[in-house]
């Protein structure tokens, strides 16, 4: 990826990553580092973070090997912080292999709820506490095509994704006045992912590979994703709060 050095909007400022060692979020922690963050990269696999400090020596990366699934393991990525985070992207997730309601099992959709939502929740739970008193922070969540339509995934994967704007919306409209912005990035397909692509249902692949062929634009680039997170946390979107921005080549406009 080729950074724009000339751009230090994350200079001084202490961001939190999650899902650093993969796909999006390790191009938006390098991007977020790059542009002179401090960035606490967190994520499950800790080869992969390790992987990433590696290759990256020279960037500002504090390593976190967290399931963000486990509340212990969030408050550990905050005391990794600091006392002051100035913001957080939100993107570690899993998906649920296109399983339709009539084929879903309880472990898949706990698994992917606690992953995509509570996670997701216990996290920005976490970052408001410290942001509140500081009176600035933003947040920025990483939703997908599936938060905004029906035929992007399985049952749980586009539950889980609708609900990611639901809290993103709620925390935009009570802490707005606080000085704390949170945004929603929907994702289009992005090339560079080791997320789970297979299809657990011939029912459910049926109906999404139809449409998918018909409607899905090209593969993006993940620093195009990475852009666009980044934009939201900077000061840049001082006054954009609460908005779902689909980056996803047009899809969302079919
Ligand atoms: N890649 C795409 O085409 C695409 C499209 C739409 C939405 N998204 C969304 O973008 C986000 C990133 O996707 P990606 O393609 O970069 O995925 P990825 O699988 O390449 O990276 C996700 C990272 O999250 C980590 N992770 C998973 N569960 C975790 C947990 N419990 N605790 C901590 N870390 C955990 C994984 O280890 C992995 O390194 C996800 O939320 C995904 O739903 C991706």
């Amino acid at each position: 990826m080729t950074l724009d050095t000339r751009s230090r909007r994350f200079a001084g400022r202490t961001v939190v990553v999650t899902g650093a060692g993969s796909g999006i979020g390790r191009t938006t922690a390098i991007r977020l580092a790059g542009e002179g963050g401090r960035v606490v990269a967190v994520d499950v696999d800790g080869s992969r973070l390790e992987a990433l400090a590696a290759e990256h020596p020279l960037l500002d990366l504090v390593t976190v090997t967290a399931d963000l699934t486990d509340e212990d393991d969030v408050q550990a990525v905050f005391a990794a912080a600091g006392e002051t985070v100035d913001a957080l992207a939100n993107v570690a997730g899993v998906m649920d292999r296109f399983l339709p309601l009539h084929e879903l099992d309880d472990a898949t959709w706990s698994r992917v709820m606690d992953v995509n939502v509570t996670a997701v929740m216990r996290m920005c739970r976490a970052a408001i506490v410290r942001m509140l008193p500081a009176g600035r922070g933003a947040i920025v969540n990483i939703s997908s095509e599936a938060g905004i339509r029906g035929s992007a995934g399985g049952l749980a994967y586009t539950t889980s994704k609708h609900a990611v704007h639901g809290i993103t919306r709620n925390c935009s409209f009570m802490y707005a006045d606080k000085g704390i912005r949170v945004n929603t990035v929907a994702p289009g397909p992005t090339s560079g992912s080791n997320i789970d692509p297979t299809r657990g249902s011939e029912y459910g692949a049926a109906y999404i590979d139809h449409i998918q062929r018909t409607i899905m634009p090209p593969f993006a680039r993940s620093s195009a994703l990475a852009a666009s997170i980044a934009w939201l946390l900077s000061d840049e979107a001082e006054n954009v709060t609460g908005v779902l921005l689909p980056s996803d080549g047009g899809w969302s406009a079919i």
